[in-house]
């Protein structure tokens, strides 16, 4: 059953009310149709993988982890990416048993289209229930100083219930010589139980003075840490919390619902002497800002909470929820939707968040099929990348091993927002009314 909602419109200073028919709704239903979608050539693929394989030392090596249970190639799910000269690099979090590896890399000159993924920065960091080693990273984010942090979660089989069999920390590694450069671990007054680290975003003031920002999506955190000073501390503000009514997901036929809290962190450009952390829950339509100058003081990060701003009105009226998100140098804030199959932009220069102030970078029903990590790269050029790699089928239903799973998509920036709001001096089409949605 639907509802016919009466809406006041405001026209020229007076309102009037507006009675929205039911093949209205039937036509601007989902986020996407209201949406201008960008002129661009949309993505390419860069790799493509049914299963993901391993370099391991030899074939013997291989048959003996498949017959020990150490790899089962049907667990084995990428999930986090980040790129840098010429390397990807690609997380995968110990969701299930038979995981060798939780951190890998892909030269870009490789010309398979679904090449073995090589461990990072080597075989030795991924025996299991060391805790020197890596454990189980959701998201890793390079720098400008050419550095790789890697937030490691310490969870492992994560599908039965969040279990820390490690601390959870924070690495960073030189990219030059792929050496371990520094280790924090997570102080236990600032883990509740349950916690699960799964972003990672690094402010870089100077290359000495470092703020990492890692969010726990299901105890609705941040985590500050500054490498400086080698400290962290915890911050919690009503705005991590998800949105109780945006909390289901429908996608190819199954329905879940999830609690999950804040998940996309996003870095502005600096704008005369500022930068905002852009953030949003997972399961939210909304987007949150705060200046990162709040954050970098415990003091006010903890007790300030007014400094947490919200950012206009949700991006999206319908299935808007967004995970992964990114900022190129031009202010242009990308963001996967998840259930829509679907990458979207908006301008933060244009000041307006609202439904008609996002674009469409690009949507496919296959290829983006739940579009899970977004990153813009740091090349003169911006590309902006994307990790698609259905995780709901994953998770609730199975990964048909002949069909391409998880793919490695990558675009320009300046590709990605043409035509769309994202774009610089693009005019703003009128407003719609908003619309009802039946829960
Ligand atoms: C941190 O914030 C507190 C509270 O707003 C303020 O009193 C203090 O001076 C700040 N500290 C620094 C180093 O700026
Ligand atoms: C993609 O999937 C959605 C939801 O199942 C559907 O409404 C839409 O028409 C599909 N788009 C294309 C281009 O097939």
């Amino acid at each position: 059953m639907r509802f016919h909602c009466i809406f006041f419109f405001l026209v020229s200073g007076i309102y009037v009310p507006w009675l929205l028919s039911t093949a209205w709704l039937a036509s601007g239903r989902s986020g996407i149709d209201e949406n201008i979608k960008s002129t661009g050539t949309g993505f390419q693929e860069v790799f493509g993988w049914s299963q993901v394989d391993f370099t391991f030392q030899s074939e013997a090596t291989r048959q003996n982890a498949i017959r020990s249970g150490d790899y089962i190639p049907e667990s084995n799910l990428p999930l986090g990416m980040e790129v840098y000269k010429g390397r990807i690099f690609i997380t995968l979090p110990r969701w299930k048993k038979g995981i060798p590896v939780t951190l890998a890399t892909v030269s870009l000159s490789e010309r398979s289209r679904s090449p073995l993924l090589k461990p990072y920065p080597s075989w030795a960091w991924h025996m299991p229930g060391n805790c020197h080693g890596l454990t189980s990273v959701f998201r890793v984010a390079v720098d400008e100083c050419g550095r790789l942090w890697v937030a490691d979660s310490g969870a492992v089989n994560i599908v039965t219930g969040v279990k820390h069999v490690c601390t959870p920390q924070i690495l960073v590694f030189d990219l030059n010589t792929d050496r371990l450069l520094w280790r924090y671990y997570i102080p236990k007054e600032q883990l509740p139980q349950g916690s699960l680290f799964t972003n990672i975003a690094v402010d870089v003031i100077t290359c000495d003075r470092t703020f990492v920002y890692v969010s726990d999506v299901f105890r609705y955190g941040l985590i500050v840490y500054d490498f400086k000073q080698d400290k962290s501390w915890r911050v919690e503000n009503s705005y991590f919390f998800p949105d109780p009514l945006q909390t289901k997901m429908q996608l190819d036929g199954l329905t879940f619902r999830w609690n999950d809290g804040i998940f996309g962190l996003a870095l502005s450009p600096v704008r005369h002497g500022t930068r905002y952390l852009y953030f949003h829950p997972l399961s939210s339509q909304r987007e949150f800002m705060v200046d990162t100058k709040v954050l970098h003081n415990e003091t006010s990060a903890k007790n300030e909470p007014d400094m947490f701003k919200i950012v206009g009105e949700p991006r999206m009226n319908c299935k808007g929820q967004a995970s992964g998100s990114a900022m190129d140098r031009n202010g242009v804030l990308f963001y996967n939707l998840i259930n829509q199959n679907a990458v979207g932009c908006w301008n933060s220069y244009i000041g307006e968040h609202s439904p008609r102030t996002h674009g469409i970078v690009d949507q496919n029903n296959i290829t983006l099929s739940f579009p899970n990590d977004l990153k813009v790269d740091h090349e003169p050029n911006q590309g902006l990348w994307v990790l698609s790699n259905r995780l709901h089928k994953y998770l609730y239903g199975k990964l048909d091993p002949n069909d391409i799973n998880f793919r490695i998509l990558s675009t320009f920036v300046s590709n990605a927002v043409r035509g769309t709001p994202c774009e610089e001096g693009y005019l703003l089409p009128p407003r719609k009314p908003k619309q009802c949605p039946d829960y």
